[in-house]
């Protein structure tokens, strides 16, 4: 990293801003700080293929995955829809009920059209559609990049675009999720904007989320293709599969921006293979890294803890900041860590991260964080659901169980 010119720069700006007078001058240069520690791409791109209007905020629902694999039916979908408003998640901003893989025949029919599995989904997608959307919902669907969906049960969308998004936008879909087995070799680049364009000439507005794995790179052509993109493999229930996908997630951190988000996929909360501490950074850091919050464990069982951890409201809202800007993962010394992401309002989310076995004391400093020297904070504890008692100025400090972490909202009061 490019620390020192980054330094002097702050510096510089720093200087400008206590030279200047008006608040107006103050303001820009506490602009001109974020940008020089958070450089980000938000300025208007070339020429979007996909200018669907969705995902100014990062999406927010549910998927089969993780929880059913390919075990997944009508009933179950139903059944998550009305979980998730009787649980109340529906209200903390989750409405995406989204059908992963298996939903389909093995075969198209004679005219080429997707045919939803007969014996799992007898009614239909539409109906299931009709369903999900009397909830004030919205129902997403998966297909493949290739000529079979990964589990090979059924078919794939290449060379079927068209055909395929205006069967979606017929049947009532609102999402699609866009996998990559068994492609041709030809380039992701080529093969996902092809259903980008059939999407936006299916004539109803369908978040579109790649799932490329990160294999070319897609944070960096991504965002005029679709909502989101994976940035990795897939993810499994424990610690060591979760925190690698969030690493590799955050190299990519300044093509994030309003409209197109890096996704380090989907959530295992409440599936069983973390602590709750695990799960805690889990969803920590896949709200402070604007992640798309998709769930994916068994919402009819859900237990207190796990309604405790996906239903924190200020977590929840670093996620869904108006301001959009991705953390990056500030500074590492061993296994502590500092994850950060300036937040609307002038204002600063910080993770602090301990993966080590043994409870420990981390620390991040104002120059971390990319916050003027100097400053005085206050700081809200996003877990504990309080306003620490006192104010801070250069550093914040806490003791952080092992594999856990503190989740803090700064607010700069002089
Ligand atoms: C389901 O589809 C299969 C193959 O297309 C067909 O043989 C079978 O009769 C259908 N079953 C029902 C219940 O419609
Ligand atoms: C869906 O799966 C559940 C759980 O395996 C099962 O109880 C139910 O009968 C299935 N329903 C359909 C329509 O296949
Ligand atoms: C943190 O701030 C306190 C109080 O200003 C100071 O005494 C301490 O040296 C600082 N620690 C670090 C690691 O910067």
């Amino acid at each position: 990293m490019d620390t020192l010119p980054l330094k002097a720069l702050c510096l510089l700006v720093i200087v400008i801003g206590v030279a200047s007078s008006g608040s107006t001058m103050m303001e820009e240069s506490k602009l001109k700080v974020l940008s020089s520690k958070f450089k980000y791409h938000n300025h208007a791109h070339r020429r979007n293929l996909l200018d669907n209007g969705l995902a100014s905020t990062p999406a927010m629902g549910w998927n089969s995955w993780n929880h059913y694999w390919c075990s997944v039916n009508e009933t179950i979908i139903k059944e998550a829809a009305d979980a998730i408003v009787s649980s109340g998640l529906a209200k903390l901003g989750y409405k995406y009920v989204n059908i992963d893989d298996c939903w389909g025949e093995q075969d198209r029919d004679s005219k080429g059209n997707l045919v939803a599995k007969n014996t799992t989904f007898p009614s239909g997608i539409k109906a299931l559609a009709d369903y999900v959307h009397s909830k004030g919902l919205k129902l997403g669907i998966y297909s493949s990049a290739g000529t079979y969906t990964c589990s090979k049960q059924m078919p794939g969308s290449l060379g079927y675009e068209d055909q395929d998004a205006k069967a979606f936008a017929s049947w009532g879909v609102d999402y699609l999720k866009y996998d990559n087995c068994y492609n041709d070799g030809t380039e992701p680049t080529v093969r996902y904007p092809a259903m980008t364009r059939a999407l936006m000439n299916a004539g109803r507005p369908i978040y579109y989320s790649l799932c490329e794995w990160g294999d070319r790179h897609p944070a960096t052509w991504g965002a005029i293709v679709g909502n989101s993109w994976r940035t990795t493999g897939d993810i499994t229930d424990s610690w060591d599969s979760m925190v690698t996908r969030i690493d590799l997630n955050e190299a990519y951190a300044e093509y994030a921006r309003p409209g197109g988000w890096n996704d380090p996929d989907m959530l295992e909360i409440g599936n069983g293979g973390m602590t709750k501490d695990e799960y805690i950074v889990h969803f920590s850091l896949w709200s402070i890294s604007k992640a798309p919050l998709l769930l994916g464990c068994d919402l009819t069982s859900m237990t207190a803890d796990t309604l405790e951890i996906i239903g924190n409201k200020e977590v929840i809202a670093i996620n869904q900041d108006p301001l959009g800007i991705q953390a990056k993962k500030v500074r590492w010394m061993g296994d502590q860590e500092v994850w950060a992401a300036p937040i609307s309002g002038y204002r600063f989310a910080v993770v602090l991260v301990n993966r080590g076995p043994w409870r420990y004391a981390t620390t991040a400093t104002w120059e971390d964080i990319g916050i003027p020297e100097g400053t005085v904070i206050e700081a809200r504890d996003l877990w504990e659901h309080k306003n620490l008692p006192t104010q801070f100025v250069g550093n914040i400090t806490a003791m952080v169980p092992s594999h856990g972490c503190k989740m803090y909202l700064l607010n700069p009061v002089g």
